[in-house]
């Protein structure tokens, strides 16, 4: 669906990323964990051109929040707009992530803002899991705190060792392949492409399958301009793969079903 909706509050939190709160109470009680937004930056020269960013929570009032990194010109305009600006705001769009079973652990790794892509995830699971979180350095970690009071253990890895292991967030994830909890783990994924990338190989090579939120540059938003395709893997095919829209046929895709490159 299509909301106007106003900003109640956007500000900066940490060093590296702000966070946005729309009134929408339209498209709130539809949101489930893993979907995202197609915002439409009020003041952008291009206005016409949306742009995507993860729910990370909707409050009970309609509060829908958005935690966003300045990256370009939509970013460091959305940046600027004071609460009460009016954004049309089209969704919420995409695939879900599934919610893990009461009988299963849900195991989330996720790299930068995929920590705010997540954090509804972990509000909703019925069984709190773990998520292992990763960064450049401690300053760009996100919403540690938050995870810890839905009951989720936090493990940390910066690249600059800053907080945490020193290294890749898919190291902590070797661990818990090689040492799992017992009890049925569900995978879950969301951060940069690479991460992913790695994730997915690590769990299929292993026997394991998981749920990999790919974020892609996007155009329309709802599946029509074909801008936003990966492989994926389809044995109905003679070649064996065809391409998906990852706003429409995901974000969220099967480790199992894409391509690790
Ligand atoms: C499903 C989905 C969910 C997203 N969720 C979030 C979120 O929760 N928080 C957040 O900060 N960002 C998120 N993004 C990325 C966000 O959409 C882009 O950062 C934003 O569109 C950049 O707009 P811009 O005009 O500031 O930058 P542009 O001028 O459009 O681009 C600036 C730079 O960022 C790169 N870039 C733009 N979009 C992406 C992208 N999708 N992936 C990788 N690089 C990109 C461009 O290649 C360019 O180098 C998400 C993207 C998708 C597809
Ligand atoms: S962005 Fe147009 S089809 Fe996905």
């Amino acid at each position: 669906m299509l909301e106007n909706c106003k900003i109640l509050k956007n500000e900066c939190i940490g060093e590296s990323y702000n966070r946005v709160v729309f009134s929408a109470p339209g498209i709130c009680p539809k949101v489930k964990p893993g979907q995202f937004v197609h915002v439409q930056i009020a003041n952008l020269r291009e206005k016409i051109l949306r742009r995507p960013f993860s729910i990370c929570d909707v409050g009970k009032k309609g509060e829908l929040t958005v935690i966003y990194k300045v990256v370009g010109e939509g970013t460091a305009v959305l940046a600027t707009l004071p609460a009460e600006t009016e954004c049309s705001i089209m969704g919420p769009q995409g695939i879900p992530f599934s919610i893990p079973a009461k009988n299963e652990i849900p195991v989330i790794v996720a790299g930068g803002y995929g920590s705010a892509a997540t954090y509804i995830l972990a509000k909703n699971s019925p069984v709190p899991g773990k998520i292992l979180m990763g960064a450049r350095t401690s300053a760009d970690l996100l919403l540690t705190d938050e995870f810890r009071k839905t009951g989720f253990e936090v493990l940390l890895a910066t690249e600059d060792g800053s907080a945490g292991e020193k290294g890749y967030v898919t190291k902590l994830l070797e661990t818990i392949i090689a040492n799992p909890p017992s009890g049925n783990i569900r995978y879950y994924g969301c951060g940069p492409h690479g991460m992913l990338m790695s994730m997915g190989k690590m769990l299929v090579q292993n026997g394991l399958d998981g749920e990999l939120s790919i974020d892609h540059l996007m155009c329309c938003g709802i599946g029509a301009c074909y801008a936003c395709v990966v492989k994926v893997k389809d044995e109905t095919r003679i070649d064996g793969w065809r391409y998906a829209r990852t706003c429409k046929e995901g974000p969220v895709f099967s480790a199992k079903n894409i391509f690790h490159d």
